[in-house]
């Protein structure tokens, strides 16, 4: 496929080139077979076909979304959640915190906060109640998530001993199943970001490898707004590593410390 195909495409669904820069090869391919299949000789075949067919529309979103993931990506992150911003989170919500993780493909980023709160446990006498939602746009990541099952190339920032407490090997397959313990109150729904909400009133929202990458403006802008609505005021906002605030969105400050985290001013 070429690149101004490509282009056309992404353009119907206001998505990116720019976030797209590493995985393109791989899109494309995925496009290009879904078009064989729909017997659509060219990419303007294509968009009219995904314009009548609801089926062919949906399957087409799903093989454009990036669903890439591991656990504790970007460490430094999650260095500075257990060491520094979550203490100080606790001490000034004792009773009850919530997080909603927006985008959260299977499931790695939320079973990384469940894994550090039990690191938490263990330095802290008392912890607020914790009240977790992870949501995707997509029901079969979460019905992956639910399930809990990873290859070791997404635990490779999981050292033997966290591997050893928090999973159990499969030996078929060479896979690894999240137990039980971690797997237990979390709030799974499926949800697109530019719809309804998931909920309101979180302490701390992670957007991160979602909007902000894959979306054109004003669409990230959008769905930055949307989400952070539900972020209590004084609240945080987590983002990825590649990502910035669109220039519009002034009532954030940036973590002294941790890149990435940013606390509502109002
Ligand atoms: C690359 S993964 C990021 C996973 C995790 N947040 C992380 O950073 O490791 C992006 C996820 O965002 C989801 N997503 C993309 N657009 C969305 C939307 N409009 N509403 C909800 N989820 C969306 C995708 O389905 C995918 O699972």
């Amino acid at each position: 496929m070429h690149d101004d195909q490509f282009r056309q495409l992404l353009d119907r669904f206001n998505l990116a080139w720019s976030g797209y820069r590493k995985v393109r090869k791989g899109v494309k391919k995925r496009i290009s077979r879904h078009m064989q299949t729909l017997n659509c000789p060219s990419m303007q075949a294509y968009l009219d076909l995904i314009k009548q067919n609801k089926e062919a529309l949906r399957e087409c979103e799903l093989r454009l979304t990036v669903s890439i993931s591991r656990f504790f990506r970007d460490r430094q992150l999650w260095d500075g959640l257990e060491e520094d911003l979550l203490p100080g989170i606790i001490k000034t919500h004792p009773r009850r915190l919530r997080v909603w993780s927006a985008g959260c493909a299977r499931g790695e980023e939320v079973y990384s906060f469940k894994i550090l709160w039990e690191h938490l446990k263990q330095t802290h006498t008392h912890l607020p109640a914790l009240e977790i939602t992870a949501t995707d746009k997509h029901s079969a990541y979460l019905d992956q998530a639910r399930e809990g099952i990873y290859t070791p190339g997404s635990l490779k920032e999981i050292s033997p001993e966290m591997r050893e407490r928090y999973f159990k090997s499969r030996k078929r397959g060479n896979r690894f199943n999240i137990k039980a313990f971690v797997k237990a109150d979390i709030d799974w729904k499926v949800q697109d970001i530019f719809a309804v909400p998931a909920g309101s009133e979180f302490n701390i929202i992670f957007l991160r490898n979602n909007v902000l990458t894959y979306y054109k403006q004003p669409l990230r802008e959008e769905g930055l707004c949307r989400v952070t609505k539900a972020l209590i005021h004084h609240g945080w906002l987590i983002v990825g590593s590649h990502e910035k605030m669109p220039a519009g969105v002034s009532n954030f400050r940036r973590h002294a410390s941790i890149p990435w985290v940013y606390y509502r001013e109002a």
